[in-house]
């Protein structure tokens, strides 16, 4: 496969930079965006990628990058928000839910579907979600939660909102590549586990290194033609219950 060119939202921080980094340094033609300009620009510069602003949540904003970037690879769904990270469920209301799902999951299927056109003219694209091992629902419910909802010691009674959104993007991961199959889209989403980022307290004070987890990102874009297509991966490579 020739050098990819990629996109990744929300690049201007956390693993959305550090895999920015890493493909710029593989070669790749990297679009670093970010909804501040700024940032994207000066996250661009120090990676050695292209700067673009993209907020998921402006479908007039996504609809520009969409016009400037023209031809695309690799689309990497990174952006993400877990606003309810201090919020137990029964003060989460649905104005919060209703935040968290616009750029987690109604942000994806809006960059998504304008960056397909430039995805069906690939010769090898792929799509790349960045979900959450606490979005599955096996791993939340027995016999053995890892995530159990009212225990699980980052999430504990909190989180509703940002983990349900990233099982609904899970849902979308799979839909999207039924969907796609006949192009030859493989569509895949990403556990990458917690890691040091500003996503939120926990990931801030007891998160691993996002470098692991942009390598994850990248074995996910380099997946062969005769790969796997909607699935749940978890950052080593192994495949992660829904
Ligand atoms: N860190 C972890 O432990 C962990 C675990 C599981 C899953 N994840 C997932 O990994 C992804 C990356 O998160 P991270 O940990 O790297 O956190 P992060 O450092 O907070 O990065 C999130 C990025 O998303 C951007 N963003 C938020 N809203 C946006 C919008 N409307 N439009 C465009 N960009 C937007 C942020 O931009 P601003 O800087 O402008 O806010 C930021 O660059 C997320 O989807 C997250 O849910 C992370």
């Amino acid at each position: 496969m020739q050098d990819p060119i990629a996109l990744i939202t929300g690049a201007t921080s956390g693993i959305g930079r550090v895999a920015a980094a890493q493909m710029a340094a593989a070669g790749w033609s990297v679009w670093v965006s970010g909804r501040s300009r700024e940032r994207a620009e000066a996250t661009a510069a120090e990676v050695g990628g292209r700067a673009v602003q993209l907020d998921v949540t402006d479908p007039t904003s996504v609809a520009a990058a969409a016009a400037t970037v023209g031809e695309l690879d690799v689309l990497v769904n990174n952006a993400g928000i877990s606003p309810d990270y201090a919020v137990p469920l029964p003060d989460a209301d649905a104005d919060l839910f209703r935040r968290t799902y616009e750029t987690n999951v109604f942000g994806v299927v809006t960059v998504t579907n304008a960056f397909l056109p430039a995805l069906r003219r690939s010769n090898h694209p792929r799509i790349i979600n960045l979900s959450s091992g606490t979005g599955s629902l096996t791993w939340s419910s027995g016999p053995n939660p890892q995530f159990d909802f009212a225990q699980a010691a980052e999430t504990g009674g909190r989180l509703a909102a940002y983990r349900s959104s990233k099982t609904a993007l899970n849902a979308l991961t799979l839909l999207y590549a039924q969907a796609l199959a006949g192009d030859g889209v493989k569509v895949n989403a990403l556990a990458p586990g917690l890691r040091a980022t500003n996503l939120n307290p926990a990931a801030a004070e007891r998160g691993g290194d996002a470098a692991e987890a942009a390598a994850a990102i990248l074995d996910l874009a380099r997946i062969p033609d005769d790969g796997p297509s909607g699935r749940l991966f978890s950052f080593d490579g192994s495949v992660a219950p829904w």
